[in-house]
């Protein structure tokens, strides 16, 4: 059985497992390529036909409306869907059949079963939950979850010598991802996260087609694209010329619209220009990281490059001109994140299961030791009194801060409101507000009391995150010990009913 870790990411894709010795090592795909676009196309023909990969990319210009891309960007959305012969698909449900080509290309020699999968650090629990969906899908183990940064970081510290802090800079396809770190020897401890979940290499590729657009529409006076095979087309062109950008001063390419052909160079400091706001987005979320680690930029010993798009010069030159240092290019930017993941995924099997864990993986990875922290905050809403009105008010009461390392465990009691109080309705919440309108709802239940008792009964509630990225929650009735256990799931309707709610669990404010 391999030791698998993946990187599920909104361009391409890339699974690595590790070696006898414990070494992590990409597994090549079918087409014998190292990473795999994650694009799929439905045939149009033939339903029972799925292509992924650079399949996928290849046919979409035949059929736009049946190929998918960047389906990332939509994990956990549960407004997001793709219409195909009859059925909406959902994030999860097209991220699986990714996952699903992976695990059969590597299944070759030897099954694929056990994998830890990567997410951006700032996914939310919804995410990250159908994350893990899109694994049991596939027909996948899913034994853990993992930061992308902590994976690059994970891969880094193993491979090479590190001490100090380090900032792990990770801008890839979709995702922005930064997050610091301190590193001795193969003992890392996260210090904290922050991240967008929509800046990346296609926000880039789309200032590219504004040039195309205008270049055209300037000399033709008719728009350049028409038609959804055209977008396909010059979305793939704009790359190409995004990536001569990062070798090249400037890019020519040809545009062939209804107007007739023309030539277009494409300058690298008007493309800068385009995408310096993005760059500059991604340098605030590292003071902000920054300030939340309580460091200054110059007590970053080592920043590291992980993504794609950290090719672009001018990644390294704002990077620089924050730290006043080069960045370090040391790992594979493409195949950090799953390398990363493998380790992290030997570490899982180490901690659940060492007995599986053959002699020679388990002497690679014995030295290393992980230490996580939780990326958002959790709470619940309760009902407190307003001490000069008397009015009762919802409010979102922290349980788990972020930036607790992991694995981390919380309790708080809280009273129950009302004379023969029957149910408490709960809401889990995610975010930093005290007020309930600023939180995002990612769980509502309800639970149900025993009768005929007073007012201001203790419900003790607890809320643990585990090493592999999951949360649970519990909710005791002290009195009578009966307990709920909290399935997370987003109900986007709760939010806007949670504060109005007046059978809220109330906190003791004595
Ligand atoms: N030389 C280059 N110059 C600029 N951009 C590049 C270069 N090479 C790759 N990229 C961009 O990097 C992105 C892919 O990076 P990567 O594979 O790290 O992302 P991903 O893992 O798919 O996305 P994410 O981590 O955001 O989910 C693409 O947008 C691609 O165009
Ligand atoms: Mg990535």
């Amino acid at each position: 059985m391999k030791i698998v870790g993946i990187d599920l990411g909104t361009t391409f894709s890339a699974l690595a497992a590790l070696n006898t010795i414990g070494k992590p090592e990409i597994v090549p795909n079918a087409e014998g390529e190292r990473i795999t676009p994650s694009a799929i196309c439905f045939d149009e023909d033939d339903a029972q036909i799925i292509r992924v990969g650079v399949e996928a990319i290849n046919s979409r210009y035949i059929n736009p409306a049946r190929c998918i891309r960047w389906v990332k960007r939509n994990m956990g959305d549960s407004d997001f869907g793709v219409d195909i012969d009859g059925h909406t698909y959902n994030a999860a449900e097209l991220s699986s059949l990714i996952l699903k080509k992976l695990k059969q290309d590597a299944s070759v020699d030897g099954p694929v079963k056990d994998v830890v999968i990567s997410v951006p650090a700032h996914f939310d629990e919804v995410r990250r939950k159908a994350t893990m969906d899109a694994g049991k899908l596939a027909g996948l183990n899913v034994i853990g979850i993992v930061n992308e940064p902590v994976a690059a970081a994970l891969y880094y510290a193993t491979t090479r010598p590190v001490s100090g802090k380090v900032l792990v800079y990770d801008l890839g396809g979709g995702t922005f991802d930064v997050t610091i770190m301190e590193v001795c020897g193969q003992d890392i401890k996260i210090l904290c996260s922050q991240g967008d979940h929509a800046l990346g290499g296609v926000d880039f590729d789309k200032k590219i087609i504004e040039f195309f657009e205008k270049a055209y529409l300037d000399k033709f006076k008719t728009p350049l694209i028409d038609s959804q095979q055209m977008r396909a087309k010059y979305e793939d062109q704009a790359e190409d010329v995004k990536k001569t950008l990062s070798r090249r001063p400037s890019a020519k390419t040809m545009l062939y619209g209804p107007g007739g052909s023309m030539a277009i160079e494409i300058q690298r400091q008007d493309f800068e220009k385009a995408i310096a706001p993005l760059i500059t987005r991604t340098g605030m979320m590292i003071e902000v990281a920054l300030e939340e680690a309580s460091l200054k930029a110059g007590d970053i010993s080592k920043v590291l490059l992980v993504g794609g798009s950290t090719r672009i010069p001018l990644v390294t030159a704002k990077l620089k001109e924050i730290f006043g240092v080069e960045p370090e290019t040391a790992v594979n930017v493409d195949e950090a994140v799953a390398l990363g993941a493998a380790v992290h995924a030997g570490l899982c099997m180490m901690r659940n299961n060492p007995a599986s864990v053959p002699a020679g993986i388990a002497g690679g990875l014995r030295s290393i030791k992980l230490t996580d922290v939780c990326n958002h905050s959790y709470g619940t809403i309760c009902a407190r009194t307003d001490d000069k009105t008397g009015k009762r008010f919802a409010q979102n009461y922290i349980i788990l801060k972020k930036n607790t390392p992991l694995p981390c465990e919380l309790s708080r009691i809280f009273y129950t409101v009302s004379d023969n109080q029957r149910q408490l309705d709960i809401t889990i919440t995610q975010g930093e507000d005290a007020d309930p309108d600023y939180v995002n709802v990612i769980a509502t239940e309800v639970f149900k009391l025993p009768p005929g008792r007073g007012a201001n009964r203790p419900v003790k509630v607890t809320y643990s995150y585990d090493v592999n990225q999951r949360m649970h929650c519990a909710f005791e009735d002290v009195d009578s010990g009966s307990r709920l256990d909290v399935e997370l799931t987003l109900d986007k309707d709760a939010q806007a009913t949670a504060s109005k709610n007046e059978n809220l669990a109330a906190l003791n404010v004595q």
